[in-house]
């Protein structure tokens, strides 16, 4: 090869890929050789720290299919694992809704919430008469899960913040948020996050999210309804599923991006789905048409194994009971660190006011701290918090919740700000 082909090469000149904050961090975090560092950034629950989590439930659905000898790796159907598809429409929607009784609604498999969010934007850039001919926009929290905005620019859809956390009271600002949301034009996609708000930990009460349907209603708007966490909250995924429930019930126009993720502890397989709500099965039939044809352009089948996973544990009431039992440790377990972090810091008598951290839900924290204190977190305490000051109680334990006090503790006795 002669130099002026090198020279020549097409991507000689690429530019660097500006990662978001989390990533860089994770990246000096496995090199940080200090023994009591401590990583806030994981979204991935573990009870048992440096260990991934694998749900009881889940040891047992894969037992089950590992002792299945008619157990095959044939292709899935282009929409995805019929079974998989089904327990996801019970769980999210609930097996008594009009959506599934009326059977309206249109689903297929995705690769994860992301895969389904990518899923959604496309499937509403190509049917949704609202955004023809017009820019297309979606209507989000300002703090949200760092990836929306990514996976909606991928699609050339425009993310558009709405506000969302209120700093001065560590919650959220509803009056802000909900007035932005009367005041879009009619007809907007607004993404709203189902349960366990990524990464504010602060959720709308159900009294807010029926005052928000209204809204709703009366504005035309869509509801993109992302659900990631669903169980981790309460505890039951039945009660963490009631402001999708509540959505549907009332003849929001809406699509859902839901993920097994998290809740089957089954990050890294991958299990997703879409599903959008049809006002007549006539037209839902044609909507599974056009999922078909999105599903064979963008991802040919679905994975298998997590899929069948998920329908093993919905298929077998035994199983399913664990799967009961798991999530309500989860969630139990989440609440459990944030009361523990909260009472050590009372113990070291740190000053401030921290009973934001038990009011907050789910995986996630804000502390709301400064750059300056974040630095100085990590540079003298080894506590790596995300550039947003999200604080992920999945992956410490009580090591680990001992350090963060102190590490905050001795943060503000120095008077960092
Ligand atoms: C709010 C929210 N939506 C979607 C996702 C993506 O989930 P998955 O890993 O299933 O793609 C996450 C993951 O962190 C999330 O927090």
């Amino acid at each position: 090869m002669g130099s002026t082909e090198i020279d020549n090469h097409p991507f000689e000149g690429i530019v660097e890929g500006q990662l978001e904050t989390g990533s860089i961090l994770q990246d000096l975090f496995v090199k940080d050789p200090h023994p009591d560092k401590v990583n806030l950034l994981r979204g991935a629950y573990q009870a048992d720290v440096g260990t991934p989590f694998v749900p009881p439930s889940t040891i047992l659905a894969r037992e089950k299919l590992f002792r299945d000898s008619s157990w095959h790796h044939d292709y899935l159907f282009f929409l995805g694992a019929q079974g998989l598809l089904k327990a996801g429409e019970e769980l999210f929607f609930g097996p008594q809704s009009s959506a599934i009784t009326s059977q309206l609604v249109a689903s297929m498999q995705a690769v994860g919430a992301t895969g389904a969010i990518h899923m959604g934007g496309r499937f509403l850039k190509d049917h949704y008469p609202a955004w023809k001919g017009s820019d297309h926009k979606i209507y989000l929290s300002k703090d949200t899960w760092v990836n929306h905005r990514n996976v909606f620019r991928t699609l050339d859809i425009q993310p558009i913040e709405l506000p969302y956390y209120d700093p001065s009271t560590k919650s959220l600002n509803w009056t802000a948020f909900k007035d932005s949301i009367a005041s879009l034009p009619t007809q907007s996609v607004v993404l709203l996050q189902t349960a366990a708000h990524n990464p504010t930990g602060c959720d709308p009460t159900p009294e807010q999210w029926k005052e928000l349907i209204q809204i709703f209603l009366a504005r035309r708007h869509f509801a993109f309804l992302d659900a990631a966490y669903l169980g981790l909250v309460s505890g039951d995924p039945d009660v963490d599923a009631n402001t999708i429930r509540l959505f549907e019930a009332a003849g929001v126009p809406l699509l859902l991006a839901g993920t097994f993720g998290k809740s089957f502890g089954l990050y890294g397989e991958r299990v997703g789905m879409l599903s959008v709500i049809a006002p007549s099965p006539e037209i839902k039939a044609r909507m599974q048409k056009q999922m078909t044809l999105l599903a064979r352009s963008e991802t040919g089948s679905s994975p298998a194994f997590g899929a069948r996973i998920v329908e093993t544990v919905w298929g077998d009431e035994a199983i399913k009971k664990v799967w009961i039992k798991d999530v309500k440790g989860i969630a139990d377990e989440l609440r459990r660190r944030r009361q523990t972090l909260k009472d050590e810091l009372a113990r070291l008598g740190t000053p401030g006011k921290w009973d934001f951290l038990t009011q907050q839900v789910g995986m996630f924290s804000y502390l709301d701290f400064t750059p300056t204190q974040l630095e100085f977190l990590r540079t003298e305490n080894h506590l790596y918090l995300d550039g947003n000051t999200r604080l992920s109680f999945a992956a410490i334990n009580n090591d680990g919740i001992t350090l963060v006090a102190r590490g905050i503790d001795n943060m503000i006795r120095n008077k960092v700000e």
